[in-house]
């Protein structure tokens, strides 16, 4: 580590402390705790997750910063203060409510920082350096580690918040993207801990075209991918604080699907199917996807879905799927 990022990093350990104080107890980060409460979190929770306030006052941070003996130019380039071009240097999370993001072994390497009452943009984050790449962390994956490696399994989310919920309802193997697409390399990082990824986005488009670009990834990574589907318009958090954390656990990601049966619908959504082309290029673009399967078994599932719904006969969906499959010498 350079010294600079030794500075950074006890910026934010002196930070992340000061924050998570001042919501849990004083007056200056009432405001962070009630809005909290609001969305249904415990103290306990917001203690294992470090979670704060920083409060509304333009210099606040700076000049606690400074008093600390900090170089106030380095934490103006992470993204913690800002000075708008001109002299003055104030802080740029100011009046947010505080996520601390550590790295995998549990250092605290950047800030989420969401809006409490409808500033715009509704999340801030630390600006990207060597120390900071969203691209190569995941959220909660420090504490989720060892729950991932004794399930096998762990849950992959969009935001902070769906990771706390599912936390405090008791699923602790659980990772966040924070907004961003998830890369080969968190892909690969997974597959190292587990064997199977439940993907649990968002219930929006951006959510469902997300899910399928992360599956594909994890696929080629090679881990199992299965698929936990919301109803339009939720998100993990909303489904968890509106229906609890039983129903998430049994009507959620116990009902998970495959990544076939989510691909089947994913892919009918580009296909007009009452027309007897779109059809047949349906038939023939799962056929390929099809191929790919190792079990027989598992081909021979789906086959019958296909050969029930468009009314196809089962020698010939078998005869087309022996062309797309690779012979392995
Ligand atoms: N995100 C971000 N900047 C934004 C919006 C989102 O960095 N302007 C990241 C955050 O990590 C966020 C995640 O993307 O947690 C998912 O975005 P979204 O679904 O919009 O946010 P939620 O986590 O659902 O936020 P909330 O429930 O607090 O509204
Ligand atoms: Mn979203
Ligand atoms: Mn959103
Ligand atoms: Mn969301
Ligand atoms: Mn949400």
């Amino acid at each position: 580590l350079s010294s600079n990022d030794q500075q950074v990093i006890s910026a934010y350990k002196w930070l992340e402390k000061l924050y998570h104080y001042l919501l849990r107890y004083a007056k200056d980060g009432k405001e962070g705790h009630e809005y909290l409460v609001t969305r249904g979190l415990t103290e306990e929770t917001m203690d294992v997750f470090k979670l704060g306030f920083a409060p509304n006052e333009k210099e606040f941070t700076a000049s606690f910063l400074e008093k600390k003996g900090f170089q106030l130019q380095e934490l103006i380039k992470v993204g913690i203060l800002t000075n708008h071009g001109n002299e003055q240097i104030t802080d740029r999370f100011a009046g947010r409510v505080i996520f601390p993001i550590r790295n995998h072994i549990g250092v605290t390497v950047g800030f989420g920082a969401r809006a409490i009452s409808g500033q715009e943009p509704k999340y801030l984050n630390s600006s990207e350096s060597d120390l900071f790449q969203k691209s190569k962390l995941l959220y909660n994956f420090d504490q989720a580690k060892k729950h991932i490696r004794k399930q096998n399994e762990v849950i992959l989310f969009e935001g902070y918040m769906d990771v706390i919920s599912a936390y405090q309802a008791g699923v602790k193997n659980s990772v966040a993207t924070m907004g961003t697409s998830l890369t080969k390399s968190q892909a690969q990082l997974l597959k190292r801990y587990v064997d199977t990824v439940i993907i649990s986005y968002d219930a929006d488009q951006a959510g469902i075209e997300a899910t399928y670009r992360a599956a594909t990834l994890l696929k080629e990574a090679g881990c199992i991918v299965k698929v936990a589907e919301l109803k339009q318009g939720l998100d993990p958090d909303t489904y968890i604080q509106t229906y609890g954390g039983n129903a998430f656990l049994r009507n959620v990601i116990q009902a998970s699907v495959t990544f076939m049966t989510f691909y089947m619908r994913f892919l009918k959504k580009d296909f007009q199917l009452h027309s007897e082309a779109d059809q047949l290029q349906y038939v023939q673009t799962v056929l390929k996807e099809l191929a790919k399967l190792e079990s027989s078994i598992e081909r021979e599932y789906y086959l019958k879905t296909l050969e029930d719904e468009f009314d196809l006969s089962m020698d010939s969906l078998k005869r087309e799927l022996t062309g797309y499959i690779k012979k392995n010498p």
